[in-house]
């Protein structure tokens, strides 16, 4: 149940976020993955919820999904491209926490692959969606990214705040063994255009998520 005692500061907006590890399949058995576990997304789903938006959780993860959060569940990087611009323009904030693979194998076996001596696989790019977001962004839209980053944390992300014209970057070293991917705990940092880099101490996925739906409500008060 939403909480009564406190206010609902995002009652009447729509609020997309992505979660989990693209899979880009090779075969019809085979496909490649990452690290992420979908945590921090689905927090973020449920953080904004608890706020009172209407939340779509476009989600690669198996992580289940209450009812009161609208599902959207995808596989592959160009169908989470599909699913996000079919809610985008109705969305009044976006957050892209999924892992999108960067690259997609060039082409898809029909039939499950022998095997060989050795394979080798060719791929070509994927979509970057919140750079496309980015482009498509309306003033009263607030998007929000994720870097995952193993070095030079704070200029990556800060360079990735302006290529892909977010309103936030929440900055995350992925280097470490106790954050980060597939963990319940992050330590990250939150790049603006509007204030010095905001570094949030290590911390529980659900707290972060609070933090960072807190910063949209803010920006909504602001914008
Ligand atoms: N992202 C995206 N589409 C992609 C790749 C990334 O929407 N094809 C989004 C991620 O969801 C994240 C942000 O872009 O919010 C940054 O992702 P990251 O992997 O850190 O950066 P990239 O731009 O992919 O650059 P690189 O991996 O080279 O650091
Ligand atoms: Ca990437």
């Amino acid at each position: 149940m939403r909480n009564h005692i406190t206010d609902l500061p995002l009652k009447g907006k729509k609020v997309i976020v992505t979660a989990g590890g693209t899979k880009e399949r090779i075969d019809p058995v085979r496909y490649i993955t990452n690290d992420s576990s979908g945590k921090t997304g689905h927090a973020i789903a449920e953080a904004a919820w608890n706020k009172g938006a209407d939340v779509v959780l476009i989600t690669a993860s198996s992580i289940p999904v209450p009812d009161r959060i609208q599902k959207v569940a995808v596989e592959s990087a160009k169908e989470m491209h599909q699913a996000v611009l079919e809610h985008f323009e109705t969305a009044d904030s976006l957050i892209m926490s999924a892992a999108v693979s960067d690259y997609t194998p060039k082409t898809v076996a029909e039939n499950k692959m022998k095997k060989t001596d050795s394979l080798s696989l060719e791929f070509e790019k994927n979509p970057d969606i919140l750079k496309d977001m980015g482009s498509r962004k309306r003033a009263d839209q607030c998007l929000v990214g994720f870097a995952a980053e193993t070095e030079h944390i704070i200029e990556y992300a800060q360079s990735k705040l302006k290529e892909k014209n977010a309103d936030m970057i929440v900055a995350n070293d992925v280097g470490q063994k106790d954050r980060g991917f597939n963990v319940d705990n992050n330590e990250v940092t939150f790049i603006t255009h509007t204030s010095e880099p905001i570094p949030i101490r290590l911390k529980k996925k659900t707290e972060i998520a609070d933090d960072i739906v807190s910063w949209i409500v803010d920006f909504f008060k602001n914008n």
